[in-house]
C-alpha cells in the first residue's frame, strides 16, 4: 500500500488516541443508538420545573417527575441502563415457568463464567444451590441480615461492654452508633453484632441497623485526602479492621468490602487491599463478602492502575478478585446492565457456608415467604435472560473504556472550571464536594440539598449524598456523618447519554459555582428525624 495511506492511518490513530481536551475528542463510542426516547419537555421550561419542584416535590429530587427532566437524569446509575438489542432479544426468549426456569440455569453457568470456577452452584440432586435471586440489591441485604442475625446469634458469645483494646477513635465511632441500636440501653452493646465495611451503601447501612446490628465504615486513610496519586481510595483501613477483629471478632459475623466504594466516592479497591483483608479475616475465621454492584468497573481500575495487572483481561481480574471472598451480594441494576434484579451468591466450602450451615435453609424459607422461589426471586424468567447477556457485555474492554472515559471527561470539565470534586473520579459518578464548593462562604447545614434543587430547575437531576443523607437528627441536634462525607453525586446511567448531554450538565453546575454566594439554604419541612430521611423529606427554600 502506498506510503501516503500509511501516513494517514498513523495520523488517524494518533487522533483517536489523544488525551481528552475539552471540546476536542474524536474516539467514537463502541456502540450506537438502536432506539431513542424523545423528551416531552423543553430545557426552556425553567419556571414550570420550579413550580413542580416547590409545590409537588418539596425540593426532594426523588419526588420530582422524571418526564419533566429535559437534561441528564443523574439521580442514580442504578437500574437506569439502556439495555442492548441482544438483551431485548434475549427477553423474548424468556421462560416463564414457576420454578427453575431456563434463565436460572443459564445464569448459574454465566456466574461461573463471569466470577470464576469457585462459584459453581449445586450438585446433582441440586441440594447445594448457592445462587439466590432477588428483585434488587436491598432485598438481598434485608434477607441476608435478617437470616444472618438469627443463625449467627446461635453460635457467638459477646461481651456486654466493648473491649478496651479498641483504637480510641474506632471505639468512639462504635459507641456513637450503640446509642441508636434497637433494644439497647445506652452504653451497653448486649447482643449487638458489628458489620464492618470499607463503606456501606445507605440501604445496606439501613438494613443492618434495622436488624439491631451496627454498620461501621472503615475507609482507608487516603479516602478523602487530596492525594491524586493514590488510585485505590476505596480500600479498607487495614489497621482498623485488624484492631476490630482482634478485640471484637466475636461480635463480627461478616466483613464487607464494597466494590467500587459508592459512599466513598465510587472509588476502586485494589487487589492488594482485598488480599490483605482476606489474610486478616482468615486469621479470625470470619467470612469476607463483596457488595459487588460495580465489580467490572472496579476490575477496570485494577487493570489500569495496579502493578502487575495491565496484561490481564478484565475477566481474569474479576476471577482473581472473587477468589478471595466467601460470598457476594449484587444489585444487578449496575454491572448486571439491567433495570431490575439482585442476587446473593455463596461460595461452597467457604468460611460462610461452613460457619453458618443453617443459613441457606433459613434464607430459602425467607425467600419463599417474601420474594418467591430462590430460582426466580421476584423476577420474571425473561429478566434472568437479560442479566446473562448483561454479564457478557459488562466485562468488555471497549465498553469499560468508553464508560469510565466518559466519567473522566465530565470530571475534567468540572475541574477545568475549578469546581471541587473527588479526584480522581471513580467509575460511575462524579462527586461534587459541597464543603469545598462553599469554602469560605457562610452557609446553612444542607447546601447539597439546595444545589440539587437548583440543578433540577436547570433541567438536570443529581443526588445529595452528604450531611442530609448520612447525618442524623437526635434529641434536637444534628449529628453529621462520621467520617464526614458531604457530596452531591452525579451518577451516570450506563449506555444512556452522549458527552454533549453531560457537558450541558457541567455548564449548569458552573452557573451555580460562579454565583455560589447567592445560593439560598433550605428549611426542612418534614422528615428530619426519620430513618433514610433523604428519600422522604420535604424542604423549602429560605427567603
Ligand atoms: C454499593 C451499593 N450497594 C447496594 C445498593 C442497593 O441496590 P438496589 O438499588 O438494587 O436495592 C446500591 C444501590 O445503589 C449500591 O450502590
Amino acid at each position: 500500500m502506498s506510503e501516503a495511506i500509511d501516513f494517514f492511518i498513523s495520523k488517524f490513530r494518533d487522533n483517536i488516541n489523544r488525551e481528552y481536551e475539552p471540546g476536542r475528542y474524536f474516539r467514537p463510542r463502541p456502540y450506537r443508538n438502536a432506539s431513542v426516547r424523545f423528551r416531552n419537555c423543553s430545557i426552556e421550561d425553567f419556571e414550570k420545573r420550579r413550580d413542580i419542584l416547590v409545590n409537588e416535590a418539596g425540593l426532594n429530587a426523588f419526588m420530582f417527575r422524571s418526564d419533566m427532566i429535559p437534561g441528564c437524569d443523574l439521580l442514580s446509575d442504578s437500574g437506569t441502563t439502556t439495555m442492548t438489542m441482544r438483551q431485548w432479544a434475549a427477553m423474548l426468549l424468556g421462560d416463564e415457568a414457576y420454578g427453575s426456569n431456563e434463565g436460572y440455569f443459564e445464569l448459574k453457568n454465566q456466574i461461573t463464567e463471569t466470577f470464576g470456577k469457585d462459584w459453581v452452584s449445586g450438585n446433582e440432586n441440586r441440594s447445594g444451590e448457592n445462587l439466590f435471586i432477588f428483585h434488587q440489591g436491598r432485598a438481598v441485604e434485608n434477607a441476608l441480615f435478617t437470616v444472618l442475625g438469627r443463625v449467627a446469634a446461635k453460635n457467638e458469645t459477646r461481651q456486654p461492654k466493648l473491649a478496651n483494646g479498641l483504637m480510641p477513635a474506632l471505639k468512639k465511632r462504635i459507641e456513637s452508633k450503640l446509642l441508636s441500636g434497637k433494644g439497647n440501653t445506652p452504653g451497653s452493646c448486649d447482643s449487638q453484632f458489628i458489620i464492618p465495611s470499607n463503606s456501606h451503601f445507605d440501604t445496606t447501612q439501613g438494613n443492618i441497623e434495622d436488624k439491631g446490628m451496627i454498620p461501621i465504615n472503615l475507609p482507608c486513610p487516603q479516602h478523602l485526602a487530596d492525594d491524586r496519586d493514590y488510585r485505590f481510595r476505596g480500600d479498607m483501613d487495614v489497621d482498623e479492621i485488624e484492631n476490630l477483629l482482634e478485640n471484637e471478632g466475636s461480635r463480627v459475623p461478616l466483613v464487607y468490602i464494597t466494590i467500587t466504594n459508592n459512599t466513598g466516592g465510587g472509588q476502586p479497591v485494589s487487589i492488594a487491599n482485598i488480599k490483605r483483608i482476606r489474610e486478616i479475616t482468615d486469621r479470625f475465621n470470619i467470612p469476607l463478602f463483596f457488595d459487588a454492584c460495580r465489580f467490572a468497573e472496579n476490575a477496570w481500575f485494577i487493570k489500569k492502575y495496579e502493578k502487575g495487572y495491565s496484561d490481564k483481561s478484565i475477566t481474569e481480574i474479576v476471577h482473581e478478585m472473587f477468589s478471595y471472598v466467601d460470598g457476594f451480594h449484587i444489585s444487578l441494576k449496575k454491572d448486571g446492565l439491567v433495570n431490575m434484579g439482585g442476587a446473593l451468591v455463596l461460595k461452597e466450602g467457604g468460611i460462610f457456608t461452613e460457619k453458618y450451615p443453617d443459613f441457606k435453609g433459613g434464607l430459602t424459607d425467607y425467600q419463599i415467604m417474601a420474594e418467591g422461589h430462590p430460582t426466580y426471586g421476584g423476577l420474571a424468567g425473561r429478566d434472568l435472560k437479560s442479566i446473562v447477556e448483561g454479564f457478557r457485555v459488562v466485562v468488555r474492554q471497549d465498553y469499560l473504556d468508553a464508560r469510565i472515559g466518559q466519567i473522566k471527561r465530565v470530571a475534567d470539565s468540572l475541574t477545568g472550571y475549578g469546581i471541587p470534586i473527588i479526584e480522581p473520579a471513580g467509575g460511575h459518578a462524579v462527586y461534587i464536594d459541597m464543603d469545598k464548593f462553599f469554602d469560605g462562604i457562610k452557609i446553612d447545614d444542607f447546601m447539597g440539598v439546595s444545589v440539587t434543587a437548583l440543578l433540577l430547575i436547570a433541567g438536570h437531576r443529581v443526588c445529595e449524598l452528604g450531611t442530609y443523607a448520612f447525618g442524623r437528627y437526635m434529641d434536637g441536634n444534628e449529628i453529621p456523618p462520621d467520617p464526614r462525607v458531604n457530596f452531591v453525586r452525579a451518577a451516570v446511567p450506563r449506555l444512556a447519554y452522549e458527552d454533549m448531554d453531560l457537558l450541558s450538565f457541567v455548564e449548569a453546575v458552573k452557573v451555580l459555582y460562579d454565583h455560589r454566594e447567592r445560593i439560598p439554604g433550605v428549611n426542612v419541612e418534614y422528615g428530619r428525624d426519620l430513618p433514610l430521611r433523604h428519600f422522604k423529606s420535604r424542604f423549602s427554600f429560605k427567603k
